[in-house]
Protein backbone atom coordinates (compact mmCIF):
# COMPACT_ATOMS: atom_id res chain seq x y z
CA UNK A 1 0.00 0.00 0.00
CA UNK A 2 1.23 3.39 -0.23
CA UNK A 3 2.19 4.54 2.55
CA UNK A 4 1.26 8.17 3.21
CA UNK A 5 1.57 9.40 6.63
CA UNK A 6 3.91 7.57 9.18
CA UNK A 7 4.51 7.83 13.04
CA UNK A 8 8.08 6.72 14.24
CA UNK A 9 8.44 6.00 17.64
CA UNK A 10 6.43 8.72 19.42
CA UNK A 11 6.70 9.39 23.19
CA UNK A 12 5.09 11.98 25.24
CA UNK A 13 5.02 12.92 28.64
CA UNK A 14 2.37 15.38 30.55
CA UNK A 15 4.64 15.46 33.82
CA UNK A 16 4.42 12.52 35.73
CA UNK A 17 1.80 11.23 33.22
CA UNK A 18 3.16 9.02 29.79
CA UNK A 19 0.66 10.05 27.37
CA UNK A 20 2.30 8.00 24.48
CA UNK A 21 5.51 5.20 24.76
CA UNK A 22 7.45 4.59 21.56
CA UNK A 23 3.88 4.56 19.27
CA UNK A 24 4.58 3.51 15.56
CA UNK A 25 2.14 3.08 13.00
CA UNK A 26 1.17 4.19 9.51
CA UNK A 27 -1.71 5.46 7.81
CA UNK A 28 -2.26 4.72 3.90
CA UNK A 29 -3.67 6.93 1.15
CA UNK A 30 -7.16 6.67 0.92
CA UNK A 31 -8.01 5.04 3.80
CA UNK A 32 -10.03 5.30 6.70
CA UNK A 33 -7.96 4.45 9.59
CA UNK A 34 -9.84 3.82 13.22
CA UNK A 35 -7.70 4.64 16.39
CA UNK A 36 -9.15 2.51 19.07
CA UNK A 37 -9.00 2.45 22.74
CA UNK A 38 -10.10 3.13 26.26
CA UNK A 39 -10.34 7.07 28.00
CA UNK A 40 -6.62 7.74 28.02
CA UNK A 41 -5.21 5.25 26.20
CA UNK A 42 -3.80 8.20 24.47
CA UNK A 43 -5.81 8.57 20.95
CA UNK A 44 -6.45 12.47 21.04
CA UNK A 45 -2.81 12.98 21.98
CA UNK A 46 -1.61 10.86 19.07
CA UNK A 47 -3.80 12.88 16.85
CA UNK A 48 -3.12 16.38 18.51
CA UNK A 49 0.73 15.27 17.59
CA UNK A 50 -0.32 14.49 13.60
CA UNK A 51 -1.82 18.07 13.96
CA UNK A 52 1.07 19.80 15.23
CA UNK A 53 -0.63 21.01 18.46
CA UNK A 54 1.16 18.96 20.22
CA UNK A 55 5.05 18.35 20.24
CA UNK A 56 6.36 14.83 21.36
CA UNK A 57 9.24 13.92 23.51
CA UNK A 58 10.33 11.56 20.58
CA UNK A 59 9.52 10.40 17.53
CA UNK A 60 9.59 11.47 13.90
CA UNK A 61 6.60 12.02 11.50
CA UNK A 62 6.90 10.83 7.70
CA UNK A 63 4.74 12.09 5.12
CA UNK A 64 5.06 10.84 1.64
CA UNK A 65 8.20 9.07 2.56
CA UNK A 66 9.75 12.03 3.90
CA UNK A 67 10.76 12.82 7.72
CA UNK A 68 9.08 16.53 8.19
CA UNK A 69 10.94 18.21 11.08
CA UNK A 70 10.35 20.61 13.70
CA UNK A 71 6.51 19.98 12.99
CA UNK A 72 3.72 22.33 13.92
CA UNK A 73 0.43 23.26 13.09
CA UNK A 74 1.59 24.87 9.83
CA UNK A 75 3.68 22.42 8.34
CA UNK A 76 0.93 19.84 9.40
CA UNK A 77 -1.27 22.48 7.24
CA UNK A 78 1.06 22.40 4.50
CA UNK A 79 1.50 18.58 4.52
CA UNK A 80 -2.46 18.55 3.59
CA UNK A 81 -3.30 17.73 7.14
CA UNK A 82 -6.99 19.14 8.54
CA UNK A 83 -7.97 18.31 12.34
CA UNK A 84 -11.87 18.80 13.10
CA UNK A 85 -12.09 19.24 16.63
CA UNK A 86 -14.92 18.42 19.35
CA UNK A 87 -15.04 22.04 19.33
CA UNK A 88 -15.93 23.16 16.55
CA UNK A 89 -14.17 26.02 14.59
CA UNK A 90 -17.18 27.41 12.89
CA UNK A 91 -18.23 31.12 12.75
CA UNK A 92 -21.86 30.80 13.85
CA UNK A 93 -22.83 34.03 12.45
CA UNK A 94 -21.65 33.50 9.14
CA UNK A 95 -23.68 31.31 6.27
CA UNK A 96 -22.79 28.25 5.75
CA UNK A 97 -21.05 29.01 2.17
CA UNK A 98 -19.02 31.72 3.97
CA UNK A 99 -18.08 28.99 6.55
CA UNK A 100 -17.01 26.73 3.63
CA UNK A 101 -14.87 28.76 1.74
CA UNK A 102 -13.63 31.38 4.66
CA UNK A 103 -11.25 33.02 2.26
CA UNK A 104 -12.97 33.47 -0.60
CA UNK A 105 -13.55 37.02 0.57
CA UNK A 106 -9.85 37.31 0.39
CA UNK A 107 -9.40 35.96 -2.72
CA UNK A 108 -11.87 37.76 -4.53
CA UNK A 109 -9.01 40.43 -6.48
CA UNK A 110 -10.63 44.01 -6.61
CA UNK A 111 -12.82 43.94 -3.84
CA UNK A 112 -15.77 42.93 -5.59
CA UNK A 113 -17.05 39.43 -3.95
CA UNK A 114 -18.80 37.61 -6.17
CA UNK A 115 -21.26 36.00 -3.92
CA UNK A 116 -22.94 33.62 -6.89
CA UNK A 117 -20.10 32.50 -7.86
CA UNK A 118 -18.67 31.32 -4.35
CA UNK A 119 -22.41 30.06 -3.13
CA UNK A 120 -22.70 27.88 -6.63
CA UNK A 121 -19.33 26.16 -5.36
CA UNK A 122 -20.67 25.44 -2.03
CA UNK A 123 -23.38 24.22 -3.08
CA UNK A 124 -22.00 21.81 -5.65
CA UNK A 125 -19.81 20.71 -2.60
CA UNK A 126 -22.80 20.38 -0.43
CA UNK A 127 -24.53 18.05 -3.01
CA UNK A 128 -21.66 15.96 -3.68
CA UNK A 129 -21.57 15.01 -0.24
CA UNK A 130 -25.49 15.02 0.03
CA UNK A 131 -26.29 17.49 2.30
CA UNK A 132 -29.65 19.32 2.36
CA UNK A 133 -28.78 22.36 3.36
CA UNK A 134 -28.27 25.80 1.23
CA UNK A 135 -25.35 27.81 1.04
CA UNK A 136 -27.32 30.87 2.76
CA UNK A 137 -28.29 29.22 5.58
CA UNK A 138 -26.98 31.02 8.84
CA UNK A 139 -24.88 28.18 10.58
CA UNK A 140 -26.74 28.57 13.61
CA UNK A 141 -29.44 27.44 12.21
CA UNK A 142 -28.17 24.12 11.21
CA UNK A 143 -28.03 20.94 13.93
CA UNK A 144 -24.91 20.30 15.95
CA UNK A 145 -24.18 17.56 13.39
CA UNK A 146 -25.03 19.62 10.36
CA UNK A 147 -22.24 21.98 11.54
CA UNK A 148 -19.62 19.08 12.28
CA UNK A 149 -20.31 18.45 8.57
CA UNK A 150 -20.21 21.71 7.18
CA UNK A 151 -16.33 22.28 8.99
CA UNK A 152 -15.56 19.01 7.30
CA UNK A 153 -16.47 20.42 4.03
CA UNK A 154 -14.68 23.53 4.30
CA UNK A 155 -11.14 21.09 5.26
CA UNK A 156 -12.25 19.38 1.63
CA UNK A 157 -12.27 23.05 -0.08
CA UNK A 158 -9.30 23.85 1.66
CA UNK A 159 -7.74 21.16 -0.12
CA UNK A 160 -6.87 18.55 2.53
CA UNK A 161 -5.95 15.19 1.89
CA UNK A 162 -5.94 13.92 5.39
CA UNK A 163 -8.80 14.83 7.81
CA UNK A 164 -8.60 13.98 11.50
CA UNK A 165 -11.72 13.44 13.39
CA UNK A 166 -11.42 13.01 17.36
CA UNK A 167 -14.64 11.79 18.18
CA UNK A 168 -17.14 13.39 16.35
CA UNK A 169 -19.97 11.18 16.56
CA UNK A 170 -19.68 12.12 20.75
CA UNK A 171 -22.69 14.18 20.48
CA UNK A 172 -24.91 13.13 17.92
CA UNK A 173 -27.82 11.67 17.54
CA UNK A 174 -28.24 8.10 16.00
CA UNK A 175 -29.50 9.90 12.61
CA UNK A 176 -26.14 12.28 12.65
CA UNK A 177 -23.93 9.49 13.09
CA UNK A 178 -25.22 7.66 10.19
CA UNK A 179 -25.41 11.27 8.10
CA UNK A 180 -21.40 11.32 9.01
CA UNK A 181 -21.28 7.21 8.27
CA UNK A 182 -22.09 8.70 4.98
CA UNK A 183 -19.66 11.67 4.65
CA UNK A 184 -16.96 9.43 5.49
CA UNK A 185 -17.69 6.98 2.78
CA UNK A 186 -18.00 9.76 0.61
CA UNK A 187 -14.42 11.64 1.40
CA UNK A 188 -12.94 8.19 0.73
CA UNK A 189 -14.63 7.95 -2.51
CA UNK A 190 -12.89 11.39 -3.43
CA UNK A 191 -9.60 10.17 -1.80
CA UNK A 192 -9.64 11.81 1.05
CA UNK A 193 -7.71 9.58 3.85
CA UNK A 194 -9.71 9.90 7.51
CA UNK A 195 -8.19 8.77 10.60
CA UNK A 196 -11.07 8.55 12.75
CA UNK A 197 -11.07 8.10 16.63
CA UNK A 198 -13.98 6.30 18.76
CA UNK A 199 -14.18 4.40 21.69
CA UNK A 200 -17.19 2.80 19.89
CA UNK A 201 -16.64 -0.41 18.26
CA UNK A 202 -19.63 -0.70 16.19
CA UNK A 203 -19.11 2.21 14.15
CA UNK A 204 -15.24 1.48 13.65
CA UNK A 205 -16.62 -2.23 12.06
CA UNK A 206 -19.02 -0.19 10.02
CA UNK A 207 -16.49 2.55 8.73
CA UNK A 208 -13.04 1.68 8.67
CA UNK A 209 -10.44 0.27 6.19
CA UNK A 210 -8.18 -0.50 9.70
CA UNK A 211 -8.21 0.07 12.93
CA UNK A 212 -4.99 0.36 15.32
CA UNK A 213 -5.45 -0.02 19.01
CA UNK A 214 -4.18 2.18 21.92
CA UNK A 215 -3.54 0.80 25.30
CA UNK A 216 -2.24 2.71 27.56
CA UNK A 217 -0.39 4.65 25.88
CA UNK A 218 1.25 2.08 23.93
CA UNK A 219 0.79 0.87 20.57
CA UNK A 220 -0.91 -2.76 20.73
CA UNK A 221 -1.53 -3.32 16.44
CA UNK A 222 -3.10 -2.64 13.12
CA UNK A 223 -5.56 -4.78 12.43
CA UNK A 224 -7.26 -4.83 8.61
CA UNK A 225 -11.17 -4.74 8.80
CA UNK A 226 -12.03 -7.96 6.81
CA UNK A 227 -14.26 -10.47 7.62
CA UNK A 228 -12.24 -12.52 9.81
CA UNK A 229 -11.34 -9.40 12.36
CA UNK A 230 -14.32 -9.59 15.10
CA UNK A 231 -15.47 -7.54 17.37
CA UNK A 232 -14.83 -9.50 20.45
CA UNK A 233 -11.49 -9.53 19.25
CA UNK A 234 -11.18 -5.93 19.19
CA UNK A 235 -12.42 -5.29 22.57
CA UNK A 236 -9.68 -7.65 24.07
CA UNK A 237 -7.08 -6.09 22.11
CA UNK A 238 -8.65 -2.88 23.42
CA UNK A 239 -8.95 -3.84 27.03
CA UNK A 240 -5.81 -6.19 27.33
CA UNK A 241 -5.12 -8.59 30.43
CA UNK A 242 -6.38 -7.21 33.63
CA UNK A 243 -4.21 -4.44 34.92
CA UNK A 244 -1.45 -5.94 37.49
CA UNK A 245 -2.80 -6.20 40.87
CA UNK A 246 0.06 -2.93 42.36
CA UNK A 247 -2.38 -0.62 40.65
CA UNK A 248 -5.62 -1.08 42.25
CA UNK A 249 -6.29 -2.42 45.60
CA UNK A 250 -8.18 -5.25 44.12
CA UNK A 251 -10.64 -6.49 46.48
CA UNK A 252 -10.30 -9.71 47.35
CA UNK A 253 -12.83 -10.18 50.88
CA UNK A 254 -16.32 -11.24 49.89
CA UNK A 255 -19.24 -8.85 49.86
CA UNK A 256 -20.49 -7.44 52.67
CA UNK A 257 -23.26 -5.79 51.24
CA UNK A 258 -26.70 -6.28 53.29
CA UNK A 259 -30.38 -6.99 51.97
CA UNK A 260 -31.23 -3.11 53.02
CA UNK A 261 -32.42 -1.09 50.37
CA UNK A 262 -30.54 2.37 51.20
CA UNK A 263 -31.09 4.22 47.89
CA UNK A 264 -33.45 3.36 45.03
CA UNK A 265 -33.56 5.04 41.92
CA UNK A 266 -36.85 4.32 40.04
CA UNK A 267 -37.63 4.93 36.17
CA UNK A 268 -35.04 8.19 35.99
CA UNK A 269 -35.88 9.42 32.19
CA UNK A 270 -35.14 12.57 30.59
CA UNK A 271 -35.79 13.33 26.93
CA UNK A 272 -33.02 11.81 24.25
CA UNK A 273 -30.41 11.28 27.41
CA UNK A 274 -31.95 8.83 29.71
CA UNK A 275 -34.43 5.93 29.12
CA UNK A 276 -36.48 4.27 32.17
CA UNK A 277 -33.40 3.74 34.71
CA UNK A 278 -34.11 2.25 38.10
CA UNK A 279 -31.70 0.08 40.36
CA UNK A 280 -31.48 -0.15 44.23
CA UNK A 281 -28.20 0.42 46.42
CA UNK A 282 -27.69 -1.81 49.23
CA UNK A 283 -26.26 -0.90 53.20
CA UNK A 284 -22.88 -1.62 52.44
CA UNK A 285 -22.48 -1.96 48.92
CA UNK A 286 -20.45 -0.43 45.99
CA UNK A 287 -22.55 0.03 43.13
CA UNK A 288 -20.71 1.00 39.94
CA UNK A 289 -21.77 2.68 37.00
CA UNK A 290 -19.96 2.66 33.51
CA UNK A 291 -21.02 4.08 30.16
CA UNK A 292 -19.48 4.82 26.94
CA UNK A 293 -19.43 8.96 26.06
CA UNK A 294 -22.93 9.94 25.20
CA UNK A 295 -24.53 6.61 26.79
CA UNK A 296 -26.06 8.28 29.45
CA UNK A 297 -24.41 7.40 32.56
CA UNK A 298 -23.46 10.62 33.63
CA UNK A 299 -26.55 12.66 32.81
CA UNK A 300 -27.89 9.91 35.73
CA UNK A 301 -24.94 10.35 38.10
CA UNK A 302 -26.68 13.85 38.06
CA UNK A 303 -29.87 13.39 38.28
CA UNK A 304 -30.30 10.89 41.01
CA UNK A 305 -28.55 13.62 43.14
CA UNK A 306 -30.83 16.87 41.22
CA UNK A 307 -28.21 18.33 39.96
CA UNK A 308 -29.66 18.25 36.35
CA UNK A 309 -33.36 17.99 35.94
CA UNK A 310 -35.55 14.81 34.89
CA UNK A 311 -38.83 14.25 33.39
CA UNK A 312 -39.35 11.67 35.36
CA UNK A 313 -37.85 9.40 38.57
CA UNK A 314 -38.62 8.98 41.77
CA UNK A 315 -35.80 8.60 44.69
CA UNK A 316 -36.10 6.87 47.48
CA UNK A 317 -33.89 7.28 50.79
CA UNK A 318 -34.35 4.16 52.98
CA UNK A 319 -37.64 3.79 51.96
CA UNK A 320 -38.53 7.37 51.87
CA UNK A 321 -39.75 8.82 49.18
CA UNK A 322 -37.76 12.46 48.35
CA UNK A 323 -40.08 14.33 46.33
CA UNK A 324 -37.56 16.98 45.06
CA UNK A 325 -34.03 15.53 44.82
CA UNK A 326 -31.39 18.14 45.69
CA UNK A 327 -28.12 18.74 47.67
CA UNK A 328 -30.51 21.04 49.95
CA UNK A 329 -32.67 17.79 51.17
CA UNK A 330 -29.99 14.67 50.09
CA UNK A 331 -27.22 15.96 52.06
CA UNK A 332 -29.49 15.97 55.55
CA UNK A 333 -30.60 13.02 54.39
CA UNK A 334 -27.00 11.92 54.49
CA UNK A 335 -26.14 11.61 51.17
CA UNK A 336 -23.31 13.43 50.04
CA UNK A 337 -22.30 13.55 46.24
CA UNK A 338 -18.50 13.62 45.40
CA UNK A 339 -17.88 15.59 41.99
CA UNK A 340 -14.92 14.80 39.71
CA UNK A 341 -14.02 18.30 38.93
CA UNK A 342 -12.34 19.51 41.94
CA UNK A 343 -11.46 22.82 40.01
CA UNK A 344 -15.55 24.17 39.82
CA UNK A 345 -17.36 22.20 42.14
CA UNK A 346 -16.67 21.70 46.15
CA UNK A 347 -13.00 23.14 46.62
CA UNK A 348 -12.39 26.54 47.90
CA UNK A 349 -9.49 26.81 45.74
CA UNK A 350 -8.36 29.70 47.52
CA UNK A 351 -9.42 29.79 50.99
CA UNK A 352 -6.92 27.91 53.60
CA UNK A 353 -7.46 24.32 53.72
CA UNK A 354 -8.28 24.65 57.12
CA UNK A 355 -11.80 26.72 55.98
CA UNK A 356 -12.44 24.44 53.51
CA UNK A 357 -12.70 21.57 55.84
CA UNK A 358 -14.50 23.54 58.22
CA UNK A 359 -17.42 23.89 56.17
CA UNK A 360 -19.32 21.03 57.41
CA UNK A 361 -18.50 21.22 60.77
CA UNK A 362 -19.72 25.01 61.24
CA UNK A 363 -23.01 24.15 59.11
CA UNK A 364 -23.47 21.19 61.72
CA UNK A 365 -22.49 23.36 64.88
CA UNK A 366 -24.20 26.53 63.37
CA UNK A 367 -27.75 25.92 66.06
CA UNK A 368 -25.73 28.39 68.77
CA UNK A 369 -22.84 26.58 69.24
CA UNK A 370 -19.74 28.38 69.74
CA UNK A 371 -16.69 26.75 67.57
CA UNK A 372 -13.41 28.14 68.51
CA UNK A 373 -10.14 28.17 66.00
CA UNK A 374 -8.58 25.14 68.50
CA UNK A 375 -11.34 23.20 67.79
CA UNK A 376 -11.82 23.92 63.74
CA UNK A 377 -7.86 22.92 63.65
CA UNK A 378 -7.64 19.90 65.32
CA UNK A 379 -10.94 18.75 63.20
CA UNK A 380 -8.73 19.71 60.08
CA UNK A 381 -6.14 18.21 61.46
CA UNK A 382 -7.35 14.77 62.19
CA UNK A 383 -8.81 14.45 58.77
CA UNK A 384 -5.17 15.23 57.45
CA UNK A 385 -3.76 12.98 59.29
CA UNK A 386 -6.77 9.80 58.50
CA UNK A 387 -6.50 11.06 54.86
CA UNK A 388 -3.04 11.19 54.19
CA UNK A 389 -3.08 14.45 52.88
CA UNK A 390 0.32 15.99 51.95
CA UNK A 391 -0.01 19.60 53.11
CA UNK A 392 2.34 21.85 54.72
CA UNK A 393 -0.25 23.61 57.10
CA UNK A 394 -3.57 23.75 57.69
CA UNK A 395 -3.31 27.53 56.41
CA UNK A 396 -2.57 26.15 53.15
CA UNK A 397 -4.48 26.68 50.07
CA UNK A 398 -6.20 24.24 48.10
CA UNK A 399 -4.63 25.42 44.65
CA UNK A 400 -0.99 24.71 45.61
CA UNK A 401 -2.00 21.08 46.29
CA UNK A 402 -1.35 18.01 43.57
CA UNK A 403 -4.70 16.73 42.12
CA UNK A 404 -4.39 13.42 44.14
CA UNK A 405 -4.05 15.91 47.62
CA UNK A 406 -7.08 18.07 46.24
CA UNK A 407 -8.98 14.83 46.01
CA UNK A 408 -8.40 13.95 49.45
CA UNK A 409 -8.96 17.25 50.76
CA UNK A 410 -12.68 17.07 48.55
CA UNK A 411 -13.00 13.26 50.59
CA UNK A 412 -12.33 14.94 53.89
CA UNK A 413 -15.25 17.58 53.61
CA UNK A 414 -17.42 14.98 52.64
CA UNK A 415 -16.80 12.77 55.43
CA UNK A 416 -17.13 15.81 57.44
CA UNK A 417 -20.79 15.62 56.77
CA UNK A 418 -20.69 12.19 58.76
CA UNK A 419 -22.73 10.59 55.66
CA UNK A 420 -23.94 7.12 54.89
CA UNK A 421 -24.21 7.56 51.31
CA UNK A 422 -22.06 8.60 49.05
CA UNK A 423 -21.77 9.54 45.20
CA UNK A 424 -19.06 9.75 43.45
CA UNK A 425 -18.45 10.58 40.00
CA UNK A 426 -14.88 9.78 38.96
CA UNK A 427 -13.06 9.62 41.84
CA UNK A 428 -9.92 9.28 40.82
CA UNK A 429 -9.61 11.02 37.88
CA UNK A 430 -6.33 12.57 36.61
CA UNK A 431 -4.71 11.75 40.18
CA UNK A 432 -1.50 10.00 39.87
CA UNK A 433 -1.53 5.73 40.77
CA UNK A 434 -0.04 6.40 44.73
CA UNK A 435 -3.28 8.41 45.31
CA UNK A 436 -5.80 6.06 43.38
CA UNK A 437 -4.69 2.79 45.12
CA UNK A 438 -5.20 5.49 48.94
CA UNK A 439 -8.49 6.17 47.76
CA UNK A 440 -9.80 2.93 46.40
CA UNK A 441 -8.56 1.92 49.80
CA UNK A 442 -10.72 4.66 51.45
CA UNK A 443 -14.13 3.94 50.10
CA UNK A 444 -13.34 0.12 50.99
CA UNK A 445 -12.93 1.30 54.43
CA UNK A 446 -16.25 3.13 54.12
CA UNK A 447 -18.39 -0.02 53.27
CA UNK A 448 -16.71 -1.73 56.25
CA UNK A 449 -17.91 0.80 58.05
CA UNK A 450 -21.17 0.17 57.03
CA UNK A 451 -21.64 3.56 54.28
CA UNK A 452 -23.13 2.54 50.91
CA UNK A 453 -21.03 3.97 47.57
CA UNK A 454 -22.36 4.22 43.81
CA UNK A 455 -19.37 5.10 41.47
CA UNK A 456 -19.77 6.80 38.27
CA UNK A 457 -15.75 6.09 36.78
CA UNK A 458 -14.70 5.21 33.26
CA UNK A 459 -12.16 3.38 34.57
CA UNK A 460 -13.08 -0.33 33.86
CA UNK A 461 -10.19 -1.47 36.28
CA UNK A 462 -11.26 0.79 38.90
CA UNK A 463 -14.86 -0.19 39.22
CA UNK A 464 -13.80 -3.98 38.70
CA UNK A 465 -11.42 -3.43 42.12
CA UNK A 466 -14.04 -1.84 43.83
CA UNK A 467 -17.49 -3.00 43.39
CA UNK A 468 -20.09 -5.06 44.56
CA UNK A 469 -22.09 -5.19 41.28
CA UNK A 470 -21.61 -2.79 38.22
CA UNK A 471 -24.34 -1.15 36.04
CA UNK A 472 -23.32 -0.65 32.52
CA UNK A 473 -25.16 1.74 30.08
CA UNK A 474 -25.70 1.99 26.71
CA UNK A 475 -28.26 4.14 24.64
CA UNK A 476 -29.48 5.84 27.34
CA UNK A 477 -30.34 2.66 29.20
CA UNK A 478 -29.50 0.57 31.86
CA UNK A 479 -27.75 -2.88 28.90
CA UNK A 480 -26.78 -5.25 32.17
CA UNK A 481 -25.34 -5.79 35.10
CA UNK A 482 -22.16 -7.50 35.80
CA UNK A 483 -21.85 -8.85 39.41
CA UNK A 484 -18.55 -9.66 41.40
CA UNK A 485 -16.92 -12.51 40.53
CA UNK A 486 -17.92 -12.43 36.99
CA UNK A 487 -16.67 -9.23 36.06
CA UNK A 488 -13.92 -8.84 33.50
CA UNK A 489 -12.94 -5.39 31.51
CA UNK A 490 -14.13 -7.68 28.17
CA UNK A 491 -17.90 -8.48 29.77
CA UNK A 492 -18.46 -4.77 30.52
CA UNK A 493 -16.89 -2.83 27.41
CA UNK A 494 -19.63 -5.72 25.42
CA UNK A 495 -22.23 -5.01 27.16
CA UNK A 496 -21.23 -1.04 26.58
CA UNK A 497 -21.15 -1.92 23.04
CA UNK A 498 -24.44 -3.00 22.99
CA UNK A 499 -24.06 -6.87 23.07
CA UNK A 500 -26.58 -8.46 25.34
CA UNK A 501 -25.51 -10.88 27.96
CA UNK A 502 -26.06 -14.00 26.27
CA UNK A 503 -23.76 -13.30 23.17
CA UNK A 504 -20.60 -12.95 25.45
N1 LIG B 1 -2.66 18.40 28.75
C1 LIG B 1 -2.51 17.31 29.54
N2 LIG B 1 -1.94 17.41 30.75
C2 LIG B 1 -1.76 16.32 31.53
N3 LIG B 1 -2.13 15.08 31.21
C3 LIG B 1 -2.72 14.92 30.01
C4 LIG B 1 -2.95 16.01 29.11
N4 LIG B 1 -3.55 15.53 28.00
C5 LIG B 1 -3.70 14.20 28.19
N5 LIG B 1 -3.20 13.84 29.40
C6 LIG B 1 -3.14 12.47 29.93
O1 LIG B 1 -2.58 11.64 28.94
C7 LIG B 1 -3.26 10.39 28.88
C8 LIG B 1 -3.83 10.17 27.50
O2 LIG B 1 -4.87 11.10 27.27
P1 LIG B 1 -5.65 11.24 25.89
O3 LIG B 1 -4.69 11.30 24.78
O4 LIG B 1 -6.60 12.38 26.03
O5 LIG B 1 -6.45 9.86 25.84
P2 LIG B 1 -7.73 9.43 24.99
O6 LIG B 1 -7.99 10.46 23.95
O7 LIG B 1 -7.37 8.09 24.42
O8 LIG B 1 -8.86 9.31 25.97
C9 LIG B 1 -4.31 10.43 29.98
O9 LIG B 1 -3.77 9.83 31.13
C10 LIG B 1 -4.52 11.91 30.19
O10 LIG B 1 -4.96 12.16 31.52
MG1 LIG C 1 -9.63 11.67 23.65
Amino acid sequence: MNEFLEIRGISKSYGMVQALKDVSFSVSRGEVHALLGENGAGKSTLIKIISGEEVPNAGSIVINGEEVRDFNPARATASGIAMVHQELAIFENMSVGDNIFPNANFLKGGGFINQRKADREAKSLIDLFGMNISPRQKMDSLTMGQQQIVEILRCVSAGREIILLDEPTSGLNQEEVNKLMGIIRRLKGQGITVVYISHRIGEIMEISDRVTVLRDGAYVGTYVNDASLSEMELIGRMVGRELSGTLYSARTEDGIATEEVVFEARDFSKKNSVSGVSFALHRGEVLGFFGLEGSGANTVSRMIYGLEAADAGELYIKGKRIKKPGPDVLVPAGVMYLNNNRKNAGLLLRSPALDNLAMPLLKRLSDGLFINRGKMVSHAEKYIGEFNIVIPSVYQQPRNLSGGNQQKLMFSICMGNMPEIIIMNEPTRGIDVGAKGEIHRFILELIRKGLSVIVFSSEMPELISLCDRVMVMAKNRIAGEVRKGDMSQEKIMARASGFAAGEV
